[in-house]
């Protein structure tokens, strides 16, 4: 192994025993100086006991910090208002942590003037990739080293041993048969029983969430108030983004509701089979969608779910300190500025619905909307309106004709047999007031009856 003697390598420590043994191993195997860093996105706990178990790993300096709000600030919020859900569904909340925790990796390097940077990622995952790109987009200089992708490959067992010579604190429970990583936009859940796709997960794969048919047979609603797309209120109380997730994460995961199952693909061509609870995180981005819903144009809609997509995908795929996604935000921060409003939602065994929307910005016009009194749309202008809407459609039927496409309906069904059905007609044929000139063209001559495929 290279001996990189008396070097300074600064180490994303999450306080397991892979970080924890990757301290020593660092060390003995290329001479480094260890310095921990531990930024704290929602599940850390005990700071302090972070900070001393680095430290009796064989850490020079061990760096804890609390990082909750600005992973909030500028990594959560920025995502709901993307409406960034990595293939519909994943609220991506390990690969929203990532970037953060190079970011503080890189600030502590250069404190240390270190030239080394080290993460516990292993060569299969999204997370090495999210480290190394962020690393090397903040601070090209720098050399990531994976230990656990460049040699320290040892069974839990070994680690188990190779701590316990060094009198490195070995965890006294048993070990999760899942592989975990938590901060406070979600759990994510993979390994052990949860490889077999066609397994359900079991009970113990759960821990902010309650069985949906556990949960309260009562429904919980509450309101959740944005401005400009963030979250700020809860049932009317302002409170800070830390809070509020938190908040409603407890409340949402008592009523079940935060559970999602998925088959995904990682950046690195492996489909994998993830859990993940993220209570706070659905609920958000229901409301979310939902106010926009009535203050964007549909136009804004329409475009702004490609570019969900697009955003999800840089973002899961590690691209977070790019200009691809500075150019985005520019879009998605402008769209955010007629956000604000509140939507009422109902938490209910594992369901989130929402059943009320307001806002002083709503494009949602009473008037024009009612079957009721008041209206203020002019029905007979609708007429006109179709016949522009229409021209082309009615051209190309007219010198077309319809349906020439195998695998469309046939013009003329089938006539049911035995049942005595006559007449069936081609859609359209018995409307008066559009007679359809040269519709035979077109019209499957070769078939009249049976819908035969070539
Ligand atoms: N598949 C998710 C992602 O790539 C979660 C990975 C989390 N890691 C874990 N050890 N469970 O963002």
């Amino acid at each position: 192994m290279t001996d990189l003697s008396g070097r300074t390598c600064v180490l994303a420590y999450s306080g397991g025993l892979d970080t924890s043994v990757a301290v020593a191993w660092l060390r003995e195997t290329h001479g480094l100086e260890v310095v921990t860093v531990t930024g704290d996105l929602g599940s850390v706990g005990d700071l302090d006991q972070v900070r001393d178990k680095a430290v009796r790993s064989g850490a020079r300096r061990a760096v804890v910090v609390d990082a909750r709000e600005p992973f909030v600030r500028y990594f959560v919020w920025p995502a709901l208002h993307a409406d960034a859900l990595y293939q519909g569904r994943y609220p991506l909340a390990t690969a929203l942590g990532r970037p953060l925790l190079a970011k503080l990796l890189v600030d502590v390097a250069r404190e240390e003037g270190a030239t080394y940077v080290a993460h516990g990622s292993t060569g299969k995952g999204n997370d090495q990739v999210r480290f190394d790109l962020s690393v090397a987009a903040l601070a090209p200089d720098l050399t990531v080293i994976a230990p656990l992708r460049s040699g320290m490959n040892m069974t839990r067992d070994e680690e188990i041993d190779y701590a316990r010579k060094r009198g490195i604190p070995v965890p006294a429970t048993k070990k999760s048969p899942y592989s975990v990583d938590e901060n406070l936009w979600g759990r994510s859940i993979e390994a052990g029983v949860l490889e077999d796709p066609w397994e359900a997960p079991p009970p113990d794969v759960y821990q902010w969430t309650v069985d949906p048919d556990e949960a309260p047979a009562k429904p919980r609603e509450i309101v959740v108030g944005f401005r400009e797309g963030t979250p700020e209120t809860l049932d009317g109380e302002a409170s800070d983004g830390v809070t509020l997730v938190e908040k409603l994460n407890a409340i949402a995961g008592k009523h079940g509701v935060g559970r999602i199952d998925q088959v995904e693909d990682r950046l690195v061509g492996i489909k994998s089979r993830e859990i993940y609870e993220a209570p706070a995180a659905i609920v958000l981005h229901t409301a979310h969608r939902a106010l926009e819903d009535m203050v964007l144009p549909r136009e804004s809609l329409r475009f702004k779910e490609r570019i969900a997509a697009e955003y999800a995908e840089l973002v899961y795929n590690g691209l977070w300190f790019s200009s691809h996604h500075q150019d985005l935000s520019a879009y998605i921060r402008s769209t955010q500025r007629y956000v604000t409003g509140e939507i009422r939602v109902r938490l209910h065994r594992g369901n989130v619905t929402v059943v009320g929307r307001r806002s002083d910005n709503a494009l949602y016009s009473h008037a024009l909307a009612t079957y009721g009194k008041g209206d203020a749309f002019d029905q007979k202008a609708a007429e006109g309106f179709i016949q522009i809407y229409g021209l082309s459609l009615r051209n190309q039927a007219r010198l077309q004709g319809l349906s020439s496409g195998e695998t469309s309906m046939p013009l003329t069904l089938p006539a049911k047999s035995g049942s005595g059905a006559k007449g069936t007609e081609s859609p359209g044929s018995g409307s008066k007031s559009s007679p359809r000139r040269g519709a035979t063209r077109g019209g499957h001559p070769k078939r009249p009856g049976a819908p035969k495929r070539a």
